[in-house]
């Protein structure tokens, strides 16, 4: 089945925006979730958790566990703790997070490529596990991606340069970037890629997902014209980068690094 793209337009996290494309985000913290070890889960809490859709597979796959969210958009915390009113969700910022307690699991599911610093975030991270406890973390591995790059592209061309010309994503590291950091505080550290491909309603339905995620810092810096004129310009761009099948549908591809690091 193709997913199709809503109609809302906007620069800030959005829970209607991302949620459009729920069931193809979800995909990936099921696997990450399914692949943590740790036992006798008491204590885990979500990072980032958007609008619940990661903290709610973190509660299935922990029944038993005190399971807590947080996120920096007042949006997204609200259409949490309306899908999940039993589990405690605030609006925080994970630069600032530094809880009095450890945790059995702390999951970061799409959520700490937004963060920079990631040489000390993720050790940072790690000395709040329990011992056994584990840290999962899946960022998009897509900068280099025809969507990210297109989107550069065309802030960075004449018309849009002086406005939006010089946003960066944070920068993203390598598998082994990440092992080699993390190795020395923790007893073990998995790591993956998997490049996830999927089908969406045509050019409009990519554009649309990219709407709800890594054009939200360009977006963020126009006003409502312009916005409707930078979108018009990526997608003219997004339709001959990822030609449609013979049905109309676009295969994304999505390629995403997991880290389970066990302390
Ligand atoms: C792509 S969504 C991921 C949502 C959910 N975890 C999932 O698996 O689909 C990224 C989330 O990270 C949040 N976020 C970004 N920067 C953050 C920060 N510094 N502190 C807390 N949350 C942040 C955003 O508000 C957004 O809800």
């Amino acid at each position: 089945m193709t997913a199709s793209p809503p109609d809302a337009t906007s620069g800030d996290w959005s829970a209607k925006q991302y949620t459009a494309f729920e069931n193809e985000r979800t995909r990936p913290v099921r696997d990450l979730v399914a692949a943590i070890p740790s036992k006798n889960v008491r204590r885990a809490v979500d990072l980032g958790c958007g609008p619940g859709n990661s903290t709610d597979v973190l509660a299935q796959r922990f029944p038993d566990a005190a399971v807590t969210g947080m996120d920096s958009s007042e949006d997204m915390v609200m259409a949490a703790r309306k899908r999940l009113p039993r589990i405690g969700f605030e609006v925080s910022d994970i630069e600032s997070w530094n809880p009095p307690q450890t945790f059995d699991v702390i999951l970061a599911n799409a959520s700490l490529q937004w963060l920079p610093d990631h040489a000390s975030l993720y050790p940072r991270l790690a000395s709040k596990l329990t011992a056994g406890g584990s840290l999962a973390i899946q960022t998009p591995d897509n900068l280099e991606e025809p969507a990210h790059k297109l989107a550069r592209e065309v802030a960075a061309s004449s018309r849009w340069a002086a406005k939006i010309g010089d946003v960066k994503h944070p920068a993203r590291h390598s598998a082994a970037y990440y092992y080699a950091l993390l190795r020395p505080h923790v007893a073990q550290v998995d790591v993956w890629r998997t490049t996830y491909f999927h089908p969406l309603a045509g050019a409009a339905a990519v554009v649309e997902w990219f709407k709800g995620s890594a054009l939200l810092p360009y977006l963020a810096r126009l006003d409502a014209n312009d916005k409707a004129a930078f979108i018009e310009q990526y997608k003219g761009e997004i339709a001959k980068a990822y030609p449609a099948l013979d049905d109309g549908t676009v295969l994304l591809p999505f390629p995403r690094l997991f880290i389970v690091a066990v302390r």
